[in-house]
């Protein structure tokens, strides 16, 4: 299975063997989009274009392969950036049509909430998943491959889009994420209050746009600015949110395994606290194709492909 992902600023592509994964490669545009403080669309999609051969030959070259070899060619159709999506999903369509080998579209989102499976020997398993990336929040009931029930998301901001809006707020450079953390590691975090929004809902529901306003009151008030403090005390308070509804989640469903993916589970504090569940595997958490593909290979396993007629759709939601 060759799977590529392009939703976004990642050009990646990568060779699995059944469920085991002989090659995976990323290209980051993260430098390119920088100086904009966010992905600009339009460059984003002429970098996938231009990238996207160096990158198929780097994959075919580790897993020492030709590309006639390929059984099946995967790539993420939705959710994303419509230009970027474009890119990697006419690759996929047009390497299947010259090889004669099938095509299958997959979900980004469920390329996340299935990448903590990858490589354990259980495979997929009933969980909770959440799903804590730069686009989305998502708490899933995973009841098995194919079978999700949304128990609740975002109403504004995603987690991730939180921290870099934050970041940004603070002039920490693009993506603030990462750089939060990275300060607030020696950080007192209790010393700002910041609103755990929702946390008492009595739902899966999230709302992170509100942090990003108190820290805009905050500032000014300010006497000094003590970055650590400022990104522990902000950190902690997306995090318990997080993490609370999490448990709840867990609790209402009776899952007792947690699935947490999305560039926001790379976040040290939020993995210390779900910690049993992501020690594993924090290469998996960004976006990348490998993800895409041990979707697409289960797809395939149970006989599943896509039409050529399958469109990329921005805004494809993960549960119909
Ligand atoms: O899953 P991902 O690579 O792309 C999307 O599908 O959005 O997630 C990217 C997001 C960005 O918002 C980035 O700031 C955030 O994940 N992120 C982090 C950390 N690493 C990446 N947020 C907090 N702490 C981190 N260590
Ligand atoms: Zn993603």
């Amino acid at each position: 299975m060759l799977a590529i992902e392009t939703s976004c600023d990642e050009t990646a592509i990568a060779i699995l063997k059944g469920s085991t994964l002989l090659a995976s490669e990323v290209a980051s545009q993260i430098a390119l989009h920088a100086p904009y403080g966010g992905v600009v669309p339009e460059v984003a999609s002429r970098n996938h274009l231009r990238m996207l051969k160096p990158v198929l030959q780097r994959v075919l070259e580790i897993a020492r392969l030709k590309i006639e070899e390929i059984d099946a060619f995967a790539a993420t159709c939705g959710p994303g950036l419509a230009t970027s999506l474009m890119i990697g999903a006419s690759a996929a369509k047009g390497f299947a049509v010259v090889t004669g080998k099938p095509f299958l579209a997959i979900n980004h989102l469920e390329g996340h909430l299935l990448s903590p499976f990858f490589g354990t020997t259980e495979g997929v398993r009933s969980a909770v998943g959440l799903v804590v990336s730069g686009g989305h929040t998502l708490l899933v009931d995973i009841e098995s491959i194919g079978h999700y029930r949304l128990l609740g998301q975002t109403h504004d901001d995603a987690a991730g889009e939180a921290f870099d809006k934050v970041g940004k707020l603070l002039g920490l450079p693009y993506p603030g994420g990462p750089n939060v953390n990275h300060l607030a590691i020696g950080g007192d975090a209790s010393r700002y209050d910041f609103p755990r929004s929702m946390i008492d809902s009595g739902d899966f529901s999230f709302s992170f746009s509100g942090l990003k306003t108190s820290m805009r009151y905050l500032l000014p008030k300010l006497e000094s600015i003590h970055l650590p403090d400022l990104c522990a005390s902000f950190q902690e308070a997306i995090v318990d949110v997080l993490v609370a509804k999490t448990v709840q989640a867990a609790a209402a469903t009776g899952r007792s395994v947690v699935a947490l993916s999305g560039g926001v589970s790379c976040n040290t504090r939020l993995r210390e606290k779900m910690e049993e569940v992501c020690a594993a595997q924090p290469a998996l958490c960004t976006d990348n194709a490998a993800m895409i593909g041990y979707v697409a290979a289960l797809k395939f396993a149970h006989g599943e492909t896509s039409p050529f007629s399958a469109d990329i759709d921005p805004n494809l939601p993960l549960v119909a």
